[in-house]
């Protein structure tokens, strides 16, 4: 019997939960949307167009503007919004790691003087399929969009700048490596839970051995994976926002998610720890006693 063994068991057990929890998080309607990888707020989109046409009125922009009731037309937020709902363009497009979601925001798009940020929701729509290797493309997610809206509208009249897609595509790589290590780790904690059982109940030096190679395997593995994430979602993030602030697209950064990864990621490595002082005790009781087998 070791049951010292029992911590890194418990251990490995949380980590595997919540490695879990990374790799499903939001893969399908209201489950975790907060621990999204990167939020696209697309609510302001619209301003542009508004900005766009007024003053026009020959064009296909300016035929738009028709759509917006005369009631609300001097008020640019209020008729952005109904262009962008027109248009079928969601508040918000949420990417996770299998699949993105989309809604709208609630009560309403941006905080005022009586509305505080933190009183605004998200009301999720619907997820999109889930699928292994998912990678985020919002360019074309607003191109199906538009073609969906029966409006003559491109994104060239939207203004969407392409440098999103392109700075998001130099990302496409690590996303897909981020995915496939998720499933590695997910893999390699479930042996470290499985080993460290067996550990409880056949102490000896091999089975510490053995359980600490697959801790440190494990670790590293969990450990770039949430580099590999915490990389896209602070790059992809930045170049949203530097690259979107002139049409009004903003990405929110995937705090939760990240704080949910490194969690995971800080179990294996106390598990790690643990095993490595189990190796050095056991070797110093070997010593103590003459080399006797213990346990
Ligand atoms: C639209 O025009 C208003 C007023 O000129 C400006 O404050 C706003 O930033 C513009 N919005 C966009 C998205 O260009
Ligand atoms: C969405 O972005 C706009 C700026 O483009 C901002 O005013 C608004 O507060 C944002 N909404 C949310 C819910 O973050
Ligand atoms: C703030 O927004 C809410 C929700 O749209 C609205 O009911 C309220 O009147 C707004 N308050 C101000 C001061 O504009
Ligand atoms: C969320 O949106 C649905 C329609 O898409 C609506 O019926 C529901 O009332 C909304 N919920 C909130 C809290 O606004
Ligand atoms: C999602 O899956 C359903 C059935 O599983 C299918 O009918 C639908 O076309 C799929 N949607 C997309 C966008 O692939």
């Amino acid at each position: 019997m070791r049951p010292t063994a029992l911590i890194p068991a418990l251990l490995s057990a949380a980590a595997l939960v919540l490695a879990f929890l990374c790799l499903f998080a939001g893969h399908k309607k209201d489950f975790m949307e907060d621990y999204h990888i990167l939020t696209l707020n697309t609510s302001r989109l619209g301003e542009g167009v508004i900005n766009g046409t007024l003053g026009q009125s020959d064009s296909t922009l300016g035929s738009l503007w028709n759509l917006v009731p005369d009631s609300i037309q001097n008020d640019v937020s209020e008729a952005a919004g109904v262009v962008t709902e027109k248009l079928g363009i969601e508040d918000f497009y949420s990417a996770h790691l299998l699949d993105y979601c989309y809604g709208q925001y609630t009560p309403a798009e941006s905080p005022n003087a009586t509305l505080p940020a933190s009183a605004i929701h998200k009301n999720v729509s619907a997820c999109s399929n889930q699928t292994a290797m998912f990678y985020f493309n919002p360019t074309q997610i607003i191109e199906d969009a538009l073609a969906k809206s029966g409006l003559d509208i491109t994104l060239d009249d939207l203004e969407w700048p392409s440098d999103i897609q392109r700075g998001l595509d130099a990302l496409r790589i690590v996303s897909v490596t981020a995915f496939v290590l998720y499933c590695i780790s997910i893999g390699l904690i479930f042996l470290s839970f499985v080993g460290a059982v067996v550990a409880v109940f056949a102490a000896g030096r091999l089975s510490a051995c053995v359980n600490l190679l697959v801790g440190i395997l494990a670790f590293v593995a969990i450990g770039l994976a949430s580099a590999l994430v915490t990389a896209v979602i602070e790059k992809g993030g930045d170049v949203i926002n530097e690259k979107g602030a002139d049409v009004g697209v903003v990405a929110g950064k995937g705090r939760r998610f990240m704080a949910l990864t490194w969690a995971a990621t800080g179990l294996v490595g106390v598990v790690l720890v643990v095993w490595v002082v189990e190796m050095c005790a056991g070797r110093r009781r070997r010593g103590a006693y003459g080399g006797a087998k213990h346990g």
